[in-house]
Parts: C-alpha cells; sequence; structure tokens
C-alpha cells in the first residue's frame, strides 16, 4: 500500500501582510541575531516565542571552537522555555537569521535535530508549536506545527 503525507503551509509575499503579533515576534527574531555567537559559521540565527500567557523569550546559536558543542538558536530557545517557564506552553515561534557571507531574503526552517527537539517539547506540553519563519526581507511562512516537519519521528512512545 501507498501512502504519503502532505505538508501544508501558509506562505506570505513578506512581513507585511503578517498579523501585528506575528510581524513583532518575527521583527524581534531578527533583532536578536545580534546577540548570536556565530565567528565560525557567521551565520546568526534568531529566535522568538510568544508563550501562553503572553511571556516572550528568545534565543540565538551558539557557537564552539569545538564545532559540535555548538546548538541552533531553537534548541537555546527551547532550554529557555524549560530553565525559566517550566510546563508553559509555547503558542508561536519565529526565526529569522542574518547571512554575513551573503543575503537573508527567504525563510530558513529548523534543522533535523531542532525538529526532533520542537516536537517533543510540542508532545510535552500537549499544544501545537506555531512557526513563522522569515529572513531579513522576502517571502515569510507559516506552518500550523512544528510536528509537520517531522512525520514518522521517533518518540519516547517507541521505548514503552
Ligand atoms: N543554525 C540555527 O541556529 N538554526 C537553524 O535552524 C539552522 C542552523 C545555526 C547552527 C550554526 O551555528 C549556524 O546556524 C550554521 O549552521
Amino acid at each position: 500500500m501507498q501512502k504519503e503525507f502532505t505538508l501544508s503551509y501558509e506562505e506570505y509575499e513578506s512581513a507585511r501582510e503578517l498579523s501585528k503579533a506575528d510581524a513583532e515576534l518575527l521583527r524581534l527574531a531578527r533583532e536578536v541575531t545580534e546577540q548570536a555567537y556565530a565567528p565560525y559559521s557567521h551565520f546568526r540565527v534568531g529566535a522568538a516565542a510568544r508563550l501562553a500567557g503572553g511571556s516572550v523569550i528568545t534565543g540565538t546559536n551558539q557557537e564552539n571552537a569545538s564545532f559540535p558543542a555548538g546548538i541552533c538558536a531553537e534548541r537555546t530557545l527551547l532550554s529557555v522555555a524549560g530553565a525559566q517557564h517550566p510546563g508553559v506552553a509555547i503558542e508561536t515561534l519565529a526565526i529569522s537569521y542574518r547571512n554575513e557571507n551573503g543575503i537573508s531574503d527567504r525563510p530558513i526552517s529548523p534543522c533535523g535535530i531542532c525538529r526532533q527537539s520542537l516536537q517533543e517539547f510540542e508532545q510535552r506540553t500537549g499544544r501545537p508549536i506555531r512557526l513563522v519563519l522569515g529572513g531579513e526581507t522576502g517571502k515569510v511562512i507559516v506552518i500550523e506545527r512544528s510536528a509537520l516537519l517531522l512525520p514518522l519521528a521517533f518518540s519516547a512512545d517507541e521505548m514503552k
């Protein structure tokens, strides 16, 4: 039997088409790229999230001379959420970036490890994490729940 997954998402021509709340979160994600520590890749990533209850938190990529020790902006943000706001769901997570080697005119989406971490965070809190993805300029995409980015995900259920 042939089966398939489909990924449906919204695409906007620019951040100007977003709701005020989403546009504000994406603007913050862009702004915090300044706090990234990316001396090796020169690729600064910023993440900003609105939590259930309204708090806003941010995260940026933090690299290391021992390259695998570096951490992405998304997982930095998830650690902030877990440590500073235990048990609180993330409603919307915006991700942006500044590429010091080039342009930033299209969305980037979370890497594979971050997708795994995002989907477990969703599972933990029982609430979907909505993603708003955009560069400094250009199109923006919105994905209703981050688990959509990781079909057939491995989870703790498999270890029962
Ligand atoms: N990076 C992120 O922070 N998030 C992503 O979604 C993709 C990649 C970081 C990791 C590394 O510091 C740099 O960007 C280049 O890969």
